[in-house]
């Protein structure tokens, strides 16, 4: 393929074959499932792409080049020769990320502090003057990953983290990332074909990003910023036409239900609901967990219930035993998901879980765990469910 270029895209731990999957699926070549991480290749179109249509990247990096060192000099010099102003002008701003492993460098502020003397060098020797570093909000970001005498220079393509959709308008304190919450609605297998129903819903994310899929609104749909939008080779054509292939469905067939017991949180999840324009969609009321029970089956429940992190609760072991028996209880017949990083209380929900799964909450590492529940006992729901099959 012509003008091949090569792309990171970086995530979460235990996300990575999902997101190489949906890579794949957004038209990427060759992808590779690495650690936090999916390497890919593609044309330019390729990363407008991936900005605006992964649910499951954090950001996407484009590869610039690769180099060998095997002193501080050598590591400059080859910095300095990365044309930094095909990018950006000397009154732009610049920011430099690096990581570093097993190499010369005591700490990545070294490596990055160097890289970033280079190419302000470069800029100074062009044009007499050189961009300033904001470390905030830069309008092209390098990022360096350095291992033993290799280095890779990588141009930030997404600036803010792609978790950042752009309809978190307020903030609820213990809330999930959008990424996570993507990727735990790919897990379950939910295509969209019941009713999803979030008991502890706080801020709405899982609600709003299982809309999100459900109506195929592109990831980005609500964000106006990235950071190639600040490039000089921003095509601003290409980029719309790019966002003008989205196929956003008008309805479904399925209802969203949120609800928790504290009414500042659903005045969260209202205005961010509103922000993303999907409250024909999305029914919140105030209600214990305890009393919520769905509309119609089969329904999906899933929860991100409070770990006792950022959230306290009296007696946690207690609140996950009385999870376990709302879901027996009110929910037969329906799939419950769980996330949490409290490995203790999850025992206490009692349920045997027919799917396990590692994910991170950011830096929180928690079990992410699928119920079957069925009426009766277990062992006839394994029996009825092989005759069933058979
Ligand atoms: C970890 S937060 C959920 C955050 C949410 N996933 C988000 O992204 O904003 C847990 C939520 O459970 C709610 N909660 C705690 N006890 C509850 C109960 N008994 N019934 C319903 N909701 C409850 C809290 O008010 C809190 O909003």
């Amino acid at each position: 393929m012509e003008n091949t270029q090569y792309y990171v895209a970086k995530t979460f731990a235990g996300i990575e074959p999902l997101l190489a999957e949906e890579l794949a699926a957004l038209g990427a070549r060759n992808c590779k499932v690495l650690s936090r991480s999916v390497s890919f290749e593609g044309d330019r179109d390729m990363l407008y792409r991936a900005n605006y249509y992964s649910r499951l990247a954090l950001r996407i990096l484009w590869l610039q080049k690769k180099f060998t060192f095997t002193n501080n000099r050598q590591f400059y010099e080859q910095v300095f020769d990365f044309p930094a102003e095909k990018f950006m002008g000397p009154d732009n701003t610049l920011a430099v990320h690096a990581t570093i492993a097993d190499t010369i460098f005591k700490t990545p502020l070294y490596a990055s502090v160097l890289a970033k003397d280079a190419v302000c060098d470069r800029f100074r020797d062009r044009c007499g003057r050189r961009p300033s570093v904001d470390k905030e909000a830069p309008d092209l970001q390098l990022h360096l990953h350095v291992y033993k005498n290799e280095a890779q220079l990588f141009l930030d393509s997404s600036g803010e983290s792609l978790h950042k959709r752009g309809y978190k308008v307020q903030n609820h304190p213990a809330p999930i990332n959008e990424v996570v919450a993507a990727a735990m609605l790919k897990l379950s297998g939910w295509k969209a074909d019941c009713d999803l129903i979030d008991p502890m819903c706080g801020g709405g994310t899982i609600l709003i990003e299982a809309a999100m899929q459900a109506l195929n609104i592109p990831a980005g749909f609500y964000r106006r910023n990235y950071g190639f939008c600040y490039w000089k080779t921003f095509d601003e054509e290409r980029w719309k036409q790019i966002r003008r292939e989205a196929r956003i469905k008008d309805d479904v067939q399925v209802d969203f239900y949120g609800s928790d017991i504290n009414p500042r949180f659903l005045e969260i999840a209202e205005t961010n609901i509103r922000k993303a324009r999907l409250e024909d969609f999305i029914s919140l009321r105030q209600k214990d967990m305890r009393q919520v029970t769905p509309a119609r089956k089969p329904a999906l429940v899933m929860m991100n219930p409070p770990y006792g992190e950022r959230l306290a609760v009296d007696d946690l072991n207690e609140f996950y035993s009385e999870i376990g028996d709302s879901l027996k209880n009110n929910f037969s017949g329906c799939r419950a998901f769980v996330i949490s990083s409290d490995m203790d209380a999850l025992k206490h929900v009692g349920l045997k879980p027919s799917m396990k799964a590692k994910l991170f909450n950011g830096p929180l590492e928690c079990r992410f765990l699928g119920y079957d529940l069925f009426a009766g006992d277990h062992k006839s729901f394994v029996k009825n469910k092989k005759n069933a099959d058979e």
